[in-house]
């Protein structure tokens, strides 16, 4: 399973790269209000940290116009992946920029019947908002299951399926159980994947009784 960090905190994704554990970014246009970064330029300097897909998300609703936006994004670093929304105007702009070989990421996708449209139009990736559909009294994660039977049966579909809009622990676990390919991760989702206290309680306990031998490894 691949992590990606749902995030422009430069050194959130500084820290999680060198330890192996990032795969990719994903950006929307909400997350870059809130940083009140450039955004051009915060994705280029996330390119230059992260080798992987790092989403960018165009915000005009025309195809013609979101491809256009796309190709200025693709432009940054060759890792770009240009995150299109789930209308028909987006499938479009997915089709067009895929026959470019302009990586894409197909978002706000809430039902298994958007998911499979996004797939035909070519999609790289498809990314089911777990989370929002939680909030709602719905189960996101029965999504993640129906998208990931679908696909299955369709072995020439090639897009990957990006769990987004995820909260806590257990939707990644979920979603690693299920077999998602992607889960892109808030850092202090990504943090608290390692934190067990009785993990905490063994190193010392191991640290303590290793004091009173008094040796040394080294
Ligand atoms: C990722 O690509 C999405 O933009 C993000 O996961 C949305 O998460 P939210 O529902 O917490 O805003």
């Amino acid at each position: 399973m691949k992590f990606f960090i749902d995030s422009v905190d430069i050194q959130a994704i500084k820290k999680f790269t060198l330890s192996g554990m990032v795969d990719g970014v994903t950006t929307n246009p909400s997350i870059i209000a809130k940083s009140g970064k450039d955004f051009k330029e915060v994705i280029r300097e996330i390119c230059e940290i992260v080798p992987g897909p790092v989403s960018a998300e165009v915000t005009a609703t025309e195809a013609k116009l979101m491809v256009e936006e796309g190709l200025i994004l693709s432009k940054i670093a060759k890792n770009v992946t240009i995150k299109v929304p789930l209308t028909w105007d987006g499938l479009k702009a997915c089709r067009t920029l895929r026959n470019d070989d302009v990586l894409v990421n197909v978002t706000l996708c809430f039902s298994a019947s958007q998911a499979l449209l996004a797939a035909k139009a070519g999609a790289t990736f498809i990314s089911p908002f777990v989370g929002r559909l939680d909030d709602i009294g719905l189960n996101g994660m029965d999504l993640i299951s129906d998208i990931c039977e679908i696909y299955t049966n369709y072995p020439n579909l090639n897009t990957e399926i990006l769990v987004a809009s995820i909260r806590n622990t257990n939707h990644v676990i979920d979603a690693a159980k299920i077999g998602a390919d992607v889960v892109t991760l808030p850092p202090n989702v990504l943090k608290q994947l390692i934190s067990h206290p009785l993990t905490d309680n063994g190193l010392k306990a191991f640290l303590d009784d290793w004091k009173l031998t008094g040796q040394s490894i080294t």
